[in-house]
């Protein structure tokens, strides 16, 4: 062996030994990782960096010519599970080195059982069912040959113009952190098994912080808000031994992240000692040129394999230029073998040279019943109630007559969602559907708009016909799925198209009026909210949206989410979100002002001088948090284990929750901590547990969370530290509310 080789056998075995084991390292991997790449051509490992779309080579016949000749080492797109067998079997028997293929897809909220949108899932805050259901989605995709999925998204974003807020689990980095790694665990399960399929942390790192909201845009990030917001999720999933990251579209404070040394090998290699693979994100290497930040596609193919990206998506900045690279001593062939040395290591881990193909798993999982009920809890636990004056609901299954109205619902594939790969609108039981087998008749059926932009009122006057003989009325609005999700940011985040307009008219009956609202992003519902009696948010739910909205609007069950991101009074107040900073002239929620408030030929300079809105005031429509169920529940007794606590003790802080209601609900129960003074300014409110627990009418149960001085740790620009001092905490029903302590961390 050359001293070069014992060279790189030396760093491998190092690297893999000092790493904390991010995932698990099968004993001898690194022996056989170094072993085999000592063995490939420089043509062969730089097929292994290259990730194609289905036809790329051609024919089929070409495709696996391609295959033999090891010039590939994923494809993204391609489906059957048959023909994917067979692509892998020609990989593994008649390629020179048997180097099974990794097969991508976008699994992201359900394969052909579609589950729904992570936004709305996340609003379930049970980390548990949001593994069962990627545990199913894995499922599903692994029958099909998919070994690869590229989710989960833990992008933190404030900004419901972003259209992939939608894929996101909202604003705080905890709740995100927690729907990350369950759902890393859900897609991956045991390595061994074959139903495991590798997740991807995405994207890397800050791109829900495009400004403006307008997708693929700039971000500035400084330091400390990505090292105690953005990164936090995925040193979660890292930890969980996410198997693989994708870095981004955005540019980082002036360098794009699939170029971006700082977050791919000092944050995440250096720091985090990850030694998983990095994909770049669909063509994010080459648009280093349009980012003016490479002159070409050899400069950016020298960047990225310099930064860290391991594998190159779609495009062939890397086939093209590598060799070259090389050639003119611009890069090593030392740092090419550690990208094929990671991308081996994860086809290694997941054990793809074992078992060769993805056991075709009998195909009848596919949308089989325990999916399909699976996703109805989901969806059921995803949907957040809002407003129910005067407990307008739950409806009885006996009603006379019922109005259902409103462009959502009927539409099958809208409830789906965004990121709908394999999902099949035919598979959909909407709630018309599902309202139609409980009321038969006795459901007045009225579309009133045909879908969400629609501007014509040609079909007011039947629905409102339809309310008047009506004893309430059932409106689905919402927005149809194609204006949220990746490059559908929206300026204007209210209700489209005329649905305010029928709503008014509606209104205008006087028959009670419950809103079901479908999707993607939190809208701006003030107006509409004013309306109505009863106010459910149900996202875009996915297969089963109709037989989960009726189990709440009929009360089989109570709703039980609660909303991971702020909805806003209108995108003026955008970025908005509970962990604020309190400013030098804070407002509060009593500083509520109006513009008409302001008297004519006033003398006074402003109505405040603090931190807010004249016409907003500081407070949004609905704040992190928030949900109702058909219960009440009330909160006493919060007790602390200590009034101070030193850096190496924990407090416990516990409060009794009691359901005074008459109805069985779930409720979560959040934990919240303030640092009252600090080296850098800190959050007015940090979210640091959560608890559900479900009651019964009149039961009561004493909830307690553990905070260790770790916890309270955060980066203050130069370093990571845990600061003496005093500490508020509350334990309440969302973020603005709760029973309130204070301890000092000595
Ligand atoms: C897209 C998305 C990314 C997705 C990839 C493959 O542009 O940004 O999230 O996984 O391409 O479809």
């Amino acid at each position: 062996m050359t001293a070069r080789g014992l060279l790189f056998v030396f760093i491998l075995v190092f690297f893999a030994s000092c790493s904390n084991k991010t995932f698990i390292n099968q004993e001898g991997n690194e022996q056989k990782i170094h072993q085999l790449i000592s063995q490939m051509t420089l043509d062969e490992k730089i097929g292994q960096v290259q990730q194609v779309t289905d036809g790329f080579f051609g024919n089929e016949e070409e495709t696996k010519q391609a295959i033999r000749d090891g010039k590939v080492g994923s494809f993204l797109n391609i489906t059957g599970p048959e023909r994917i067998a067979e692509l892998q079997r020609v990989a593994l028997e008649e390629s020179k080195h048997g180097i099974p293929l990794l097969f991508g897809r976008d699994v992201i909220h359900g394969y052909r059982t579609i589950f729904p949108i992570p936004l709305g899932m996340a609003s379930s805050w049970e980390p548990d069912l949001l593994e069962k259901a990627m545990r199913v989605s894995a499922v599903e995709a692994s029958s099909m040959g998919i070994n690869w999925t590229f989710a989960p998204m833990m992008d933190v974003t404030w900004d419901p113009r972003w259209g992939r807020i939608a894929e996101s689990c909202g604003e705080d980095p905890y709740l995100a952190s927690q729907m990350a790694v369950a759902m890393v665990k859900g897609f991956q399960g045991d390595l061994n098994d074959p139903t495991s399929v590798a997740a991807c942390a995405k994207h890397f790192v800050g791109y829900g912080m495009s400004e403006a909201g307008r997708d693929y845009n700039t971000t500035y990030i400084p330091e400390t808000l990505l090292r105690n917001v953005h990164l936090r999720p995925f040193e979660a999933a890292k930890n969980a031994g996410v198997l693989t990251f994708m870095s981004a579209f955005n540019d980082l404070n002036g360098v794009p992240t699939s170029g971006n040394e700082f977050t791919l090998k000092h944050i995440l290699r250096d720091e985090w000692k990850y030694n998983g693979m990095v994909v770049s994100d669909w063509g994010s290497i080459g648009e280093m040129i349009n980012h003016g930040f490479a002159a070409n596609r050899k400069d950016a193919a020298e960047i990225a394999v310099k930064a860290g990206v391991d594998m190159e998506m779609a495009t062939t900045c890397y086939t093209d230029n590598l060799k070259s690279l090389l050639e003119e001593g611009r890069i090593s062939e030392e740092l090419i073998n550690e990208h094929v040395a990671n991308i081996l290591r994860v086809k290694m881990e997941m054990g793809l040279f074992e078992k060769p193909y993805n056991q075709m798993v009998s195909t009848d999982t596919i949308l089989s019943a325990s999916h399909l009920e699976l996703s109805r809890e989901t969806a059921r636990k995803s949907m957040v109630l809002l407003k129910n004056t005067n407990k307008t609901l739950p409806l009885s299954k006996n009603i006379r007559s019922l109005a259902l109205i409103g462009p959502l619902a009927d539409a099958a594939r809208d409830q789906l969602g965004t990121w709908i790969f394999d999902g099949n609108e035919d598979d959909s039981t909407t709630p018309k559907q599902a309202i139609g087998s409980i009321l038969g008749t006795r459901m007045n059926y009225v579309a009133g708009l045909e879908y969400s932009r629609d501007k014509s009122t040609k079909g007011f006057e039947k629905a409102v016909s339809a309310a008047k003989k009506s004893d309430a009325i059932l409106f689905f609005a919402g927005e149809e799925a194609i204006l949220s999700g990746e490059a559908n940011a929206r300026g204007i985040i209210d209700l489209p198209g005329i649905q305010t307009e029928l709503i008014t008219e509606l209104k205008k009956t006087g028959k009670p009026l419950i809103l079901v609202v479908m999707a993607g992003r939190p809208l701006a519902i003030g107006a509409e909210m004013e309306m109505a009696d009863a106010v459910l948010y149900a996202w875009h739910p996915g297969t089963m949206a109709g037989p989960a909205v009726c189990d709440l609007l009929f009360g089989d069950f109570s709703p039980s989410g609660k909303l991971p991101v702020t909805f806003v009074k209108g995108a003026g107040q955008i970025p908005f979100y509970y962990y604020r900073k309190n400013t030098g002239r804070p407002a509060t929620s009593e500083d509520v002002v109006s513009i008409d408030d302001i008297p004519r030929n006033s003398k006074q300079l402003s109505l405040g001088f603090k931190s807010m809105h004249i016409d907003y005031g500081i407070t949004p429509l609905l704040p992190f948090g928030y949900g109702l169920g058909y219960t009440e529940f009330s909160y006493d007794n919060l007790a602390l284990s200590s009034s101070e606590i030193s850096q190496d003790e924990t407090l416990t802080v516990s409060a009794r929750i009691k359901n005074t209601g008459n109805y069985t609900a779930g409720e979560i129960v959040q934990f919240y901590i303030r640092d009252k003074v600090g080296s850098i300014t800190r959050p007015i409110k940090e979210l640091k547990g959560f608890q559900k627990i479900e009651l019964n009418p009149g039961d009561t149960k004493t909830v307690s969370f553990e905070l260790k001085a770790s916890d309270l740790q955060f980066f203050n620009g130069r370093d990571y530290l845990v600061e003496p001092g005093d500490f508020d905490v509350w334990i309440g029903p969302n973020s603005e509310e709760g029973l309130k302590g204070a301890f000092v961390l000595k």
